[in-house]
């Protein structure tokens, strides 16, 4: 397996020519076989848990589907060495775009597609006069279905092949998510949010026990079901009881591998709201902690007002952070201290957090980040690397998620969910990539000027759920 030490510079890319398509075949073929071959130049991570990229200008990727229906990654280098190791391999070449891993979003709410843009005073505002009366709605299945269907096709428009969502405290949005997440053979994570108190009719739980049942239920139908998986999912802890926080906990209890979601310290007035309906708690983070609600494979939306001694327990359990600067940004919420959070251990990785979050493209999150750790108000401004922001996307938020080695990477044994970029999407792009000499400095001129014009393609399981310009070719 290929891994450059020495980065082989975009600049010296075999140059296209622009007046030609970008994926100008080497001959057409339209049916994909089981196995199969992709070319381009390629972008991953060979240490998974490490933020520095790896990159070959010129190289083969090889996928093929295995006894469990999955489609891997099986190969992945440079494509004069791979090439003749599959001879009779049919290849998709991709000249001038970049294969990169499926982007990772550790944090989403699909029933806030149309929330995006609603403007309030902060945090609980929002969530009162925008939020809580729009996911009222969902309590209608074939609303939920039409929302979920436009989520999806819009996650993979924007390169998010896998993410872990919020549904609403309706079990049918939860249904009709993860059987259109199936349709499309996407790997997704959703729960039915818990919330028996300060809530509206129409989405507040009001028989705990009955919403403690139907997440058992949930958790039965759908975990594990092909790349689908459950996620228990308090929304907060001001809208839930001690004994649905509790009941929550002990279901996380009785099912190790499902996943835990909720939001935590995310707002000023929200943590003194917590302060004084959970007096007994130590912090914010604390009220879950008690209610069993904090160990591996949970993970916190926010958690900017997090003290060291929170960052420390979240690290000893193997819980996550998921960053959400557009959010964050657009809420006047606050600021994650990712040095505090680096001294502590703390894992974390990028989130969306739509419709609080701005967009869907992992291109805005990643320039909100970099932004985000700059600013120096309150504490000294970090600046993260391109190579750091790409990994709280996809590497990164996978290890976030447990599911390091499964998503966010090229790496033989990973399912094969990919992007192929097109640094040349539009004339700034295409001027100021050319003028980049390093890895680092392509990659940011990509961060800061991208948007879903530079998805050429989004690939799942092998097969093209995104292209614009041509069809596939094979050769
Ligand atoms: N806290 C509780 N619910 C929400 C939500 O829907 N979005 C955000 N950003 N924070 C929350
Ligand atoms: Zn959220």
């Amino acid at each position: 397996m290929y891994h450059s030490e020495h980065f082989p510079f975009p600049g010296v890319y075999p140059r296209i020519d622009p007046s030609l398509p970008h994926d100008r075949p080497m001959s057409c073929a339209t049916q994909l076989t089981e196995r199969q071959a992709w070319r381009a130049s390629l972008l991953w991570f060979a240490d998974p848990a490490q933020p520095n990229a790896s990159h070959e200008a010129d190289g083969l990727l090889v996928t093929a589907r295995e006894a469990d229906g999955i489609v891997r990654i099986q190969a992945i280098g440079p494509y004069r060495d791979l090439a003749p190791h599959y001879p009779d391999l049919p290849v998709t070449h991709w000249p001038g775009l970049c294969i990169a891993p499926g982007f990772v979003d550790l944090h989403i709410h699909y029933p806030q597609t149309d929330v995006i843009g609603s403007p309030a005073e902060g945090l609980l505002p929002w969530l009162e006069h925008y939020t809580f009366p729009h996911e009222k709605q969902f309590a209608d299945p074939a609303y939920a279905r039409e929302v979920s269907a436009f989520f999806l096709d819009e996650l993979m428009r924007h390169g998010v092949t896998t993410a872990l969502c919020f549904a609403t405290a309706h079990p049918e949005s939860v249904n009709v998510f993860m059987a259109e997440a199936q349709k499309r053979r996407l790997r997704m994570v959703t729960g039915k949010v818990l919330q028996d108190r300060h809530s509206p009719d129409g989405l507040r739980d009001t028989d705990t026990a009955l919403s403690l049942r139907q997440t058992e239920d949930l958790i039965r139908r759908w975990h594990g079901v092909d790349r689908l998986g459950y996620a228990i999912t308090p929304r907060f802890a001001p809208t839930s009881t001690q004994a649905q926080l509790h009941g929550a906990g002990e279901i996380a209890q009785q099912f190790p591998d499902v996943w835990i979601q909720s939001h935590v310290a995310e707002n000023v007035d929200e943590i003194r709201w917590v302060s004084e309906l959970f007096p007994e708690a130590r912090s914010y983070l604390d009220v879950y902690d008690r209610a069993g609600l904090l160990r591996q494979r949970s993970v916190y939306a926010h958690c900017i007002y997090l003290d060291d001694a929170d960052r420390r327990r979240m690290a000893e359990v193997g819980a996550s952070a998921a960053v959400s600067p557009t959010s964050n940004l657009f809420l006047g919420s606050g600021f994650f201290d990712y040095a505090a959070s680096d001294a502590a251990g703390l894992r974390y990785g990028l989130a969306s957090d739509v419709g609080g979050g701005t967009s869907f493209s992992p291109f805005h999150t990643m320039h909100a980040a970099y932004t985000v750790a700059r600013q120096s108000v309150g504490r000294p401004g970090v600046s993260l690397s391109p190579e750091h922001l790409w990994w709280q996307h996809t590497a990164g938020a996978a290890a976030a998620l447990d599911l390091s080695g499964k998503v966010g990477n090229l790496l033989p044994g990973c399912e094969a969910d990919f992007v192929a970029l097109n640094p040349q999407a539009t004339p700034l792009l295409a001027r100021r990539t050319a003028q980049t000499e390093t890895l680092a400095e392509w990659l940011f001129a990509m961060i800061v000027l991208g948007d879903e014009r530079l998805i050429a393609h989004t690939v799942v399981q092998g097969q093209l759920v995104k292209t614009d310009q041509q069809k596939p070719c094979t050769s």
